[in-house]
């Protein structure tokens, strides 16, 4: 399974890349309006640059041909952009139009397999089913993400499960049992995945030790 970071902070992205875990990169407005400071443009063409993947790049407008517009120039910043179009009747026609003009999409705010199957038929290459909003209201959000890895396999469908709304480490696991294709994390969740409290732990015991072993040999040579 592909990591995406679900961020448009810099910083965040840099780290990830510098791990050599990162995949791609998806974006929203609300992501972008908690690191705005610059244009949406701006931060996604330095996005691109440092990500080894796609970057997907929400448009707003509602209509098909303002969705197009925004779509259009967002493909233009770079080779690695996915233009990422909400689950409508709009949004449908938007994603069958960039597929014709080889443009690449992320269906977004998608809640049923039905959805996602229609998002696919559409032409997106990417489907993103929102597992923990679908959690809040006391839906099982990862049966989305499976039944729509099973749909894609059994009729050979290219269009990647994209599991979104990830809120801690136990939904990355079970995306990727449930055959995701990809899942996009907040920073906060990849850190979580590095850490566990006896690693930790197994690392500051191991550096006591050695510097116990050391300073044991030391005041042995001074005998
Ligand atoms: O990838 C979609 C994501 O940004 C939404 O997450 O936590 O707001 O449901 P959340």
């Amino acid at each position: 399974m592909k990591i995406f970071l679900d961020t448009a902070d810099i910083d965040e992205i840099r780290t990830a890349a510098r791990w050599g875990v990162l995949d791609g990169v998806t974006t929203n407005p609300t992501l972008y309006a908690k690191v705005s400071g610059a244009s949406y443009e701006s931060i996604l063409a330095e996005v691109c640059k440092i990500t080894p993947g796609p970057v997907s790049a929400e448009v707003v407008a509602e209509d098909v041909e303002g969705m197009l517009r925004e779509g259009r120039s967002f493909a233009k910043l770079a080779p690695n952009i996915v233009v990422k179009v909400p689950m409508s009747e709009e949004g449908l026609e938007a994603i069958s139009r960039f597929a014709e003009e080889g443009i690449k999409t992320n269906c977004t705010l998608v809640f049923s397999s039905n959805q996602g199957l229609l998002a696919a038929k559409a032409g997106a290459s990417l489907i993103s089913p929102f597992v923990g909003r679908l959690d809040d209201i006391n839906q099982d959000g990862m049966i989305v993400i499976r039944e729509l890895a099973e749909m894609f396999a059994i009729h050979d469908i290219e269009s990647e499960v994209l599991a979104a709304s990830i809120r801690h480490p136990q939904h990355v696991t079970q995306a990727a049992l449930a055959g995701a294709h990809i899942a996009t994390l907040p920073f906060k969740v990849l850190q979580q995945m590095v850490h566990h409290p006896l690693t930790d732990k197994g690392i500051v015991q191991f550096r006591a030790d050695w510097e116990k072993a050391r300073a044991t040999l030391a005041s042995k040579k001074g005998d």
